[in-house]
Order: structure tokens, then sequence, then C-alpha cells
């Protein structure tokens, strides 16, 4: 599971997605940067660097950002954004070790990558030891809750149950129905990330459902089952 971004499809096809937009917008909310901010963030699974092109170009003022990904394909594309404010590092989790502290650490779509409950106590962990003392990590994740219907194509995605806590993902062309790219995750529970945040001394850890509609673009909670919605957002403070 691990390799499965190893590969340029996975950016080329993201570049465009219109919930990846949902995703970032409900980040840069709990980041709270609209009155000018000046705060340090690091990305644990920053892939090809499409959240700190969004972050560079709304939040210019920003100019300490640190993002690391273990997939070179996948940095090698961040790189040639060429972003002054953001250092971009080849490293996995379990090596990656700075002597610098960060008001956030944010996640996107990466702990369903984590493939056990270790490592997902090792990216909790990560993000504890590198926050200031009451940084926050915010991640965008699988709703534990979320209960795939395979015959429907939601945010352009089709989704399957595999075994136990497994979710195929086929990230399907809107215009023409094709399937562009898949991956399998894990859809971990919240007894699962609860663990994980309290072993990384994290206090305070919270959860909110996102709600999207058919289309990906994020709506009002009124409207949507929390068994149809597919990602959550996780806040943990340390
Ligand atoms: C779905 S992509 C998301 C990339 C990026 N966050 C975004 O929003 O476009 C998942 C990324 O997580 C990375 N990844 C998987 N497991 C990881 C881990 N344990 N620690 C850090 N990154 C990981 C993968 O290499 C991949 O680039």
């Amino acid at each position: 599971m691990k390799d499965q971004f190893d590969r340029i499809e996975y950016s080329a096809f993201i570049g465009n997605d219109e919930s990846r937009g949902a995703h970032y917008a409900a980040v840069i909310d709990a980041l709270d940067l609209k009155n000018g901010n000046l705060v340090s963030i690091l990305d644990i699974g920053c892939g090809s660097g499409d959240f700190e092109v969004l972050l560079a170009n709304k939040f210019p003022h920003l100019n300490n950002i640190l993002a690391y990904d273990p997939q070179s394909v996948q940095v090698s594309e961040a790189k040639k954004k060429s972003l002054e404010n953001v250092e971009f590092v080849c490293c996995s989790t379990l090596h990656f070790d700075r002597d610098q502290k960060f008001d956030f650490a944010v996640s996107i779509l990466v702990l369903p990558y984590a493939e056990t409950q270790e490592d997902l106590n090792d990216v909790f962990a990560v993000a504890s030891r590198h926050l200031k003392p009451c940084g926050k990590f915010i991640s965008v994740t699988y709703n534990p809750d979320f209960d795939p219907d395979e015959e429907q194509i939601l945010a352009s995605r089709n989704f399957e149950r595999l075994g136990l806590n497994g979710l195929g993902v086929k990230f399907v062309d809107p215009e023409n129905g094709g399937v562009q790219f898949e991956t399998k995750a894990v859809q971990h529970g919240a007894n699962s990330y609860m663990a994980a945040a309290h072993l990384s001394g994290f206090s305070k850890i919270s959860h909110d459902v996102l709600y999207l509609d058919k289309n990906g673009a994020r709506m009002s909670s009124d409207n949507g089952l929390i068994a149809r919605q597919p990602y959550m957002v996780l806040e943990c403070i340390k």
C-alpha cells in the first residue's frame, strides 16, 4: 500500500480535483489564517505540494512551511513548483526528525495509508514531537462511520468496502466516467485515532464530519447522512 503514490498519475488527477479543494478549505479554516497570522506549518505527507501552492497563493506572508513525503516522485513534482517559502523534503515518517517546532502540523488524506495502529501512532508521534506547546495537528481522513454505497459516485470517487476496514477508492473522471486512478486505504476506527493521539500526548481531540455534496463541494450538515460522508477533519491540541 505504501508505494501506491510512487507514480505521476495521482498528482495529475488530484491537481484538478473538486473535493480536494474542499479538503484544503477545511484545513485552512482550522488554521485560522485569514487575519494575517504568521504561523509555521509542518505538512506530513505533502504529496506533490498542491496544498502548499494554495497556501503560497492565498497567504503569501507565510514563510515557514516544511512539507515532507516518503515518495520521491511526489516530492520531485512538488519541488518543480518552485515555491520560495516552502521547504520540500523526501523522507519517511519513521526517519523524519527536525530540531524545529511548528504552530501547526497538518496531514491531508495521509492517515488512511497508515496500514497498522503502529504506523498511525508514528504519524501522530511525529506531529506531536514537532509541535510547540498548545500547537494543533489537523488531519483530513476517512470518516469512521462512512458506509460506502458501491453503486454511487461521490465527489468523483467510487468507494468499495474491502474486508473489515479496507476502502477501495476509484478516482473517476467526471466528464466521461473513466477510472483514472485507484487506491487502497484503511478506514481506521475512531478508537484507533483516539489511542494514537493520547499515546502521543495530545490532550484535546475532536472530529467533525466534512459534509460534501455529490460533486465534492462543501455543504451544510443538515443535508447529509453521516454514513454517506467519506471524510472527516480531526483536530488534536498538544
Ligand atoms: C492521498 S495522498 C495526499 C497527498 C497530499 N497530502 C494532498 O493533499 O494532495 C497521500 C500521501 O501520503 C503519503 N504517505 C503515505 N503514508 C505516509 C506516512 N506514513 N507518512 C507520511 N506520508 C505518507 C503518500 O506518499 C502520499 O503522497
